[in-house]
């Protein structure tokens, strides 16, 4: 089987790459920038250049293919052209797959994007899910909760620097999941028929709040968080006039966000059948606190070597 991953660049679509590769595929990777997407060559895929913003390089790029894994999406820097990418290039994408007779096309949606039209991704990714279910291309579409990746911005590093960290007073908990084990979710589903044309939900263990993050954080670097709550029904009367400042930002993306993860979805069956479907553990999907815990103890040894190679340049500069 010929793989390609749109989006292999990102968070979730390197991951995807690299389990791929090491099981054995060929992988190629539709990149809108060669140079940058350098590391996945290095890694032993084929790049080929590609930009869901202009239709007409996708064709060429499935050649070969039989199945897709689309883990792209609007980076937060170009969001002027999301409907360019997430509405019109998955159109294009979706359209390609189907002249190019492509025998699994994997979608990564988000979780509760149904119940959010009125976000604009989240409509798009709602709407691209009946696209490519009416477009008779066997497909498994994911809808994914939030990644552990992206606490650490949100978290981990604003505590270790002393910045100012905003969260809602919100009592309701959020099953975060780590990338790895979303790739390896995909990966099987190539491998597993019985995956085909189904909408998974993928979420995490555990369900966490905010504070438990910041407690978790806080204990494994050693230093207090500066946390500032918010009400939530404060929060929703000020979200547009608080987005307009930095700080403000953060805090109504995150509530956004928030509302969306935390609606009950109607779809979450049990997740021992989710396990079972896909032949995985759960004993084998990462927790949060060992994501944590490796990601502190390797920063904190990264740091110990700064300064002993600081200490060793002194010394030499001495001698
Ligand atoms: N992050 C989350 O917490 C979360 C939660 C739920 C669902 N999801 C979904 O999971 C998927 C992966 O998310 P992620 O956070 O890993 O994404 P990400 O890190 O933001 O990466 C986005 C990827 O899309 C590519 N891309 C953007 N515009 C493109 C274009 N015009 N043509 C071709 N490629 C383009 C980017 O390429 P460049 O490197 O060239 O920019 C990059 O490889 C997405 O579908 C996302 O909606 C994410």
């Amino acid at each position: 089987m010929s793989l390609l991953v749109i989006g292999g660049t990102g968070t979730l679509g390197r991951q995807i790459v690299l389990q791929a590769l090491t099981k054995g595929y060929r992988v190629r990777c539709l990149v809108r920038n060669l140079r940058k997407a350098n590391f996945l060559k290095e890694w032993g895929a084929e790049l080929i250049y590609g930009d869901l913003i202009l239709p007409e390089t996708i064709p060429p790029c499935l050649k070969g293919i039989t199945a897709i894994i689309d883990a792209s999406t609007t980076r937060p820097n170009d969001l002027t052209a999301m409907k360019k990418i997430d509405w019109d290039g998955k159109l294009a994408l979706v359209e390609a797959a189907k002249t190019a007779d492509i025998k699994h096309f994997l979608f990564c949606s988000a979780l509760n994007a149904e119940q959010f039209s009125v976000i604009p991704l989240m409509k798009m990714k709602k709407r691209i899910e009946i696209y490519l279910k009416k477009s008779d291309i066997p497909f498994t579409i994911f809808r994914l909760t939030g990644f552990y990746q992206a606490l650490i911005q949100q978290y981990a590093i604003p505590i270790l620097e002393g910045f100012p960290i905003w969260i809602t007073d919100e009592q309701a908990a959020i099953s975060y999941i780590d990338t790895q084990d979303i790739a390896r979710f995909c990966i099987r589903s190539l491998q597993l028929s019985k995956t085909k044309n189904k909408i998974f939900i993928l979420e995490g263990p555990k369900s966490w709040l905010s504070l438990d993050i910041i407690k978790l954080c806080e204990e494994l670097a050693g230093q207090s968080a500066n946390v500032n709550q918010i009400p939530i029904p404060i929060l929703k009367l000020f979200t547009n006039i608080i987005g307009y400042f930095e700080w403000g930002q953060n805090i109504s993306d995150r509530l956004r966000f928030f509302e969306i993860l935390n609606i009950k979805n109607k779809f979450s069956k049990s997740r021992v059948d989710l396990y079972k479907i896909f032949k995985i553990d759960k004993n084998e999907i990462l927790k949060l606190e060992d994501y944590f815990l490796e990601y502190f103890i390797r920063l904190l040894k990264r740091l110990k070597d700064i300064n002993f190679e600081d200490i060793q340049k002194q010394k030499n500069l001495i001698l």
